[in-house]
């Protein structure tokens, strides 16, 4: 027999950069309106606040060498908040990503959204999204993915369609098939989500992809997230064992596992 743990550490080989940093982290930012609430202020303030923990995120993420960021903005559930919130939402989203378009483009950052395309979303900020891409397309040195009016069970259910109507015939359908036909194939699976607040769910997102994520779940409202808290979790990251449902190579005991 081969070596058990050799899976293990190829996949651990593959999700990790330089000194064990997380290749993709992802991040669900949440806590807005109870930072606004802690201030009497009204929701929409949480959400004006949380511009600063975007951008220092994204400068940390970049500083350390991460490759993939993916930032969970707005979910296919949040059209359900009230009309204002949700026009606030949007005009702010339009705001970010036209006063931010230079600060990422000089980063060598490559943007682009993963979303449900739903008609809802403004025609201006559906443009000015669309620009940013364009702008974006070419830099490598991270990919930013902005997960706006995202849902992953929305994604799962359009790649089943994609490959029904494709005619992909059923033993054609592995789980490598299977992820070629969700949004932005190319995205590797993400090793590390952070959701600030506290709070400990999934709320829908990137149901496929986070199959085997750590998770962290700092107590800090998002507007409150700065650099110094994700580098933290970058180092939480790295003391975590990754198992993948394998063995580890006993530790240079020269013996195999049993
Ligand atoms: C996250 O903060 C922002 C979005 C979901 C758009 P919330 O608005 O969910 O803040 P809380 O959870 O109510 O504190
Ligand atoms: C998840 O947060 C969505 C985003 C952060 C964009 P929510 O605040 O909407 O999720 P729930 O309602 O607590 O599950
Ligand atoms: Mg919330």
């Amino acid at each position: 027999m081969g070596r058990p743990w050799r899976a293990v550490e190829e996949r651990v080989a593959v999700a990790e950069g330089p000194r064990g940093t997380p290749r993709h982290v992802a991040c669900v930012m949440d806590g807005n309106g109870r930072w606004a609430a802690q201030r009497s202020l009204p929701r929409t303030a949480g959400h004006e606040a949380a511009e600063a923990a975007v951008i220092d995120t994204i400068e940390a993420a970049h500083g350390a060498g991460v490759e993939w960021l993916t930032l969970y903005a707005f979910s296919t559930e949040n059209w359900g908040r009230p009309g204002g919130e949700v026009e606030f939402l949007m005009r702010l989203a339009r705001r970010t990503v036209r006063r931010r378009a230079l600060f990422l483009h000089a980063r060598g950052i490559r943007c682009r959204f993963l979303g449900t395309g739903d008609p809802r979303i403004p025609p201006a900020l559906a443009r000015d999204m669309a620009d940013l891409t364009e702008l974006t397309r070419r830099n490598r040195r991270m990919t930013l993915t902005i997960a706006l009016d995202h849902g992953g069970r929305r994604d799962i259910v359009e790649a089943a369609r994609s490959l029904i109507r494709g005619g992909v015939p059923a033993d054609q359908v592995t789980e490598h098939s299977f992820a070629g036909h969700l949004p932005h194939p190319d995205t590797p699976d993400v090793d590390l989500v952070i959701r600030t607040s506290g709070e400990q769910r999934i709320s829908n997102f990137m149901l496929w992809q986070v199959a085997y994520a750590e998770w962290i779940f700092p107590g800090a409202l998002w507007p409150d997230f700065r650099a110094a808290d994700f580098r933290e979790c970058l180092d939480t990251y790295r003391r975590r064992d990754r198992r993948f449902g394998g063995v580890r190579a006993p530790a240079a005991s020269g013996k195999g596992p049993r």
